[in-house]
């Protein structure tokens, strides 16, 4: 299904265009598309979600075998709780089961958990096995899996200028010394660079709120084919694309 199958032969191919020295260290995904995967199907939407979480499985697998060193996903966003609290459960559902079946083969790989977003909003006992997974993992140095989760933007600078007026206030930090850097420390990604790669499927070509600060100078690689047809080709695809690019950054 998902007329995106590729042979062997054509994968290995593929493979092989990609230069190993130049493999972009940041990765960002806006996995989107899995309630029209469903839909297509004539399948509930949470059937799209259930499929999409084996392409994250699958696809944090083939980023560690690329030696991606960090890796952004999108899960949910600050405006998905708009969304009937029958899905809204069955995404929380699916984090539990992701958290629960992946966690031991992520942390013996090394993997490091991070997330991004206002954890607290979410039900306890998601929240409690995020934290669990961060906690566990919190010393690991091949990758970071850095999770959108309850995450926005916009929400992000504004709880980052929340912050620093508080240091600021204590003494902390001084006002002249707020620039560019000091803000990168106040997001969630403060130990991380910034993307190279944003990649978005499913057709849609607009960020919904997804990284603002951080993309300044990201490379987009947008596709029509829907999160649940996500496949190692794919990202493979995306990457060669990005190393075909001229980055200049402002410069000639
Ligand atoms: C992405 O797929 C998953 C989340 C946003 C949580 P969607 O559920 O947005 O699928 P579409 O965009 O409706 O097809
Ligand atoms: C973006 O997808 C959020 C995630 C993938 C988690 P949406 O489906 O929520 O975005 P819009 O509503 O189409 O912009
Ligand atoms: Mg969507």
């Amino acid at each position: 299904m998902g007329g995106n199958l590729m042979g062997k032969n054509g994968l290995l191919e593929l493979k092989e265009k990609i230069d190993l020295d130049r493999i972009p260290k940041h990765i960002a995904i806006i996995m989107d598309g899995n309630g029209r995967w469903a839909k297509k199907r004539f399948l509930p939407r949470t059937a799209g979600h259930q499929e999409g979480m084996k392409r994250v499985i699958e696809i944090v697998e083939v980023a560690e075998k690329l030696d991606i060193k960090y890796l952004s996903l999108y899960a949910f966003s600050t405006e998905n709780w708009k969304r009937p609290k029958e899905e809204i459960e069955s995404l929380m559902k699916l984090l539990v089961q992701y958290i629960r079946n992946e966690l031991d083969r992520i942390h013996k790989n090394n993997v490091r958990i991070q997330t991004m977003g206002d954890l607290s909003k979410l039900p306890r006992l998601a929240r409690e096995e995020v934290e669990r997974a961060v906690e566990k993992t919190k010393n690991n140095s091949k990758m970071i899996l850095n999770i959108g989760l309850n995450y926005g933007g916009r929400d992000e600078i504004i709880r980052g200028i929340k912050n620093i007026l508080e240091d600021v206030k204590m003494g902390k930090l001084k006002e002249d010394h707020i620039d560019e850097k000091v803000l990168n420390n106040y997001l969630y990604t403060y130990n991380m660079p910034d993307p190279d790669l944003l990649i978005r499927p499913s057709g849609e070509l607009r960020l919904s709120n997804f990284m603002l600060y951080q993309i300044a100078y990201t490379e987009f690689w947008f596709s029509d084919i829907y999160w649940p047809d996500f496949k190692e080709e794919h990202l493979y695809k995306a990457i060669i694309d990005y190393q075909s690019r001229n980055r200049r950054f402002g410069g000639i």
